[in-house]
């Protein structure tokens, strides 16, 4: 299928992973991305259209067709239980499942009209693996993880959907916990790898599910996380 034919959407494709993402796609495809603010990072022929997932509002117009969806708006707020409040949780369900379950909705059409459609949802390690101070992020993206394999069995065998659970990454999102030497080198070696990602990596993922290049794949949550979710070393 040549470029002038597949149709990509990336929700939060103006910064970090959902940014990568979109590079990666941009130069072999049609790409539209929403997001609360257009961005001058964004290559040129990238379609933007302004949309708030929080905000219950009508999303902009989606292409006739869509070959791929990625949702990839989301939180980290790290918080003990003591002080998260119950609006802290539904912010967090709002931004990371319920924003998602909006985009797929006003997809669902499109996607349909594609020969083989792909949708990738963000989850993060913090749900495979018990991380202090995570509660409320954990039991928002627990839900998406939940989302991917339920809508991953309705949607079978017409439209394929994953999530990505990764732990570390360098972007915007996690400047609080990356934004010194000192901070990236503690979080680093947390990790089996001994680093944090970069996001061209998680970016890379997400257009390579998107692209069909793993059409056998549904309903599975892939831990791009150095390590953090399945491995530990001796010491
Ligand atoms: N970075 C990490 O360390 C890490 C770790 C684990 C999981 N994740 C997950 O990976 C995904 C991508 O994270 P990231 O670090 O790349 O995030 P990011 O750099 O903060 O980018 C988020 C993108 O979503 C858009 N966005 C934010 N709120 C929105 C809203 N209400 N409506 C529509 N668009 C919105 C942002 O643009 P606007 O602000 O203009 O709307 C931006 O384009 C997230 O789901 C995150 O939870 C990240």
């Amino acid at each position: 299928m040549d470029k002038a034919q597949r149709n990509y959407l990336i929700v939060g494709g103006t910064s970090g992973i959902g940014l990568a993402a979109v590079r990666q796609l941009a130069g072999s495809a049609n790409v539209t991305v929403w997001s609360r603010q257009a961005s001058g990072d964004l290559p040129s022929g990238v379609n933007h259209d302004v949309w708030d997932a929080t905000s219950g509002t009508q999303p902009p117009r989606v292409p006739d067709r869509l070959d791929g969806l990625a949702y990839c708006p989301g939180s980290i707020r790290l918080k003990p239980l003591s002080r998260l409040t119950d609006g802290d949780f539904r912010s967090d369900f709002e931004i990371n499942c319920l924003g998602a379950v909006r985009a797929v909705r006003a997809c669902l059409p499109a996607l349909r009209r594609a020969p083989d459609p792909a949708v990738v949802l963000f989850s993060t390690v913090a749900v495979s693996q018990g991380i202090p101070l995570h509660a409320s992020v954990a039991a928002a993206k627990g839900a998406v993880e939940g989302i991917t394999r339920s809508l991953a069995a309705e949607l079978a065998p017409r439209i394929r959907v994953n999530a990505i659970a990764p732990s570390l990454v360098t972007t915007p999102l996690s400047a609080a916990l990356t934004g010194s030497e000192e901070r990236r080198e503690k979080a680093a070696k947390r990790h089996p790898m001994q680093r944090i990602a970069q996001s061209e990596e998680i970016g890379a993922a997400a257009a390579d599910l998107l692209t069909g290049r793993w059409g056998w794949m549904t309903g599975q949550v892939i831990h791009l996380d150095g390590g953090l979710s399945s491995v530990r070393l001796l010491a």
